[in-house]
């Protein structure tokens, strides 16, 4: 455990926006976090879980306490004729897994590959991408309450997985520190080619397996997304909006090329990144911060950028998206505002506008 006070969060967040905070904690094993929930119980203390710092916006200083678990290692846990469990702890880059399950010829998480983030966020966030969510191969989530310090195990349905959603940003947002995720394998993978552009890109590799999957995975969003390492971003900053049938029609007699992909209970899903596109952002630059020239969904730090700088920026964007095509985009990077106050609103949940 390692304990400080008064720290930049710069190097911590992928928007690489400066933030300090009160007080940060790191873990590096459970244990080290029930010990510290007994010495120093939260109570009414606004705290801050933070994962791989790659779908967060500081705007402001943290005035609580940062807790960090740093958790690392991956075991197998479990396996059968068709599957394997395997057990990865919270502090797991995401990516480092996703190559280990390839490199071992467990399938299930090759479409999310280059993904930023941690293991324990992975889940808190259902994070997704080219036809595959990660609730699809979750078995059980470890976590510690933070109200308690008890350890507590959790079915992928109590989680309540959804688009970009669990309940550990809803319900449960801000009471439990995830700590690791077993996860359930396939050892014949079931390959998931079907998103557009990923069976060319993976033919192109020479055939089908998981290693081409992965790479063709790898290519597809180093053409499109800004390496974070480079320029500061936290991936698509809105998420894709999800609007009736009527609207959709509306929408189509005025834009007859507006993506639409069919959800479910006559709903459609349509592509932020278009309707911010046809607003005319894409690659346009406001201060320090822009919007990607290449994903317009995407924002970055052109450098120095501070976190009110790129929300003003988002703020801009949604207000004429609402204005052009009356959608209301919802964020899918969670702002980390000093107003937010309370425990709960001040984790990793979103705050309501
Ligand atoms: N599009 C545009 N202009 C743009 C960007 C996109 O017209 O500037 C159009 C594309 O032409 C396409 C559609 O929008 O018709 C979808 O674009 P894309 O395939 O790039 O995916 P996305 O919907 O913009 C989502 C996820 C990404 C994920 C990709 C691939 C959300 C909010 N974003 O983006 O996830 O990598 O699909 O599955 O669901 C993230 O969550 O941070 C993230 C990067």
């Amino acid at each position: 455990m390692q304990l400080k006070t008064t720290i930049s969060l710069k190097s911590l967040n992928t928007f690489q926006v400066e933030a300090l905070a009160d007080r940060y904690v790191r873990f590096d094993a459970p244990d080290e976090i029930v010990d510290y929930l007994q010495r120093c119980p939260l109570g009414a203390s606004s705290h801050l879980v933070l994962g791989g710092g790659s779908n967060l916006l500081f705007v402001d200083d943290v005035d609580g306490v940062v807790m960090h678990p740093l958790l690392k290692g991956i075991e197998v846990v479990d396996a059968d004729r068709s599957h394997i469990w395997v057990r990865a702890m919270a502090g797991e880059v995401w990516d480092d897994l996703v190559a280990h399950a390839a490199a071992n010829g467990w399938g299930g998480i090759e479409n999310l590959s280059l993904i930023p983030g941690s293991v324990g966020a992975s889940v808190v966030q259902n994070i997704g991408a080219y036809g595959v969510e990660v609730k699809t191969v979750i078995e059980r989530v470890e976590a510690v309450s933070l109200i308690n310090g008890k350890p507590a195990t959790f079915s992928a349905q109590a989680c309540r997985f959804a688009y970009r959603f669990s309940n550990f940003k809803g319900a449960w947002a801000g009471r439990y520190i995830i700590t690791a995720v077993v996860f359930k394998l396939e050892r014949q993978p079931a390959f998931v080619l079907d998103y557009p552009g990923v069976r060319e890109a993976v033919n192109g590799l020479g055939g089908i397996s998981l290693d081409a999957v992965r790479r063709a995975i790898i290519a597809i969003r180093q053409r499109k997304l800004p390496d974070p390492s480079v320029i500061g971003n936290a991936g698509s900053f809105f998420k894709n909006p999800v609007v009736a049938g009527d609207a959709v029609d509306d929408l189509l007699r005025r834009y007859p090329d507006l993506p639409h992909y069919p959800q479910g209970k006559g709903r459609f899903k349509l592509a932020a990144g278009w309707l911010i596109e046809r607003c005319g952002w894409k690659g346009r630059r406001v201060g320090r911060a822009a919007v990607h020239d290449k994903q317009a969904l995407v924002l970055v730090n052109l450098g120095g950028a501070t976190g009110q700088e790129i929300l003003a920026l988002s703020e801009r964007i949604r207000q004429s998206v609402l204005a052009r095509f009356g959608v209301d985009l919802e964020r899918e990077v969670q702002v980390v505002a000093a107003d937010c106050g309370l425990t709960q609103t001040f984790s990793l949940s979103s705050r309501s506008r």
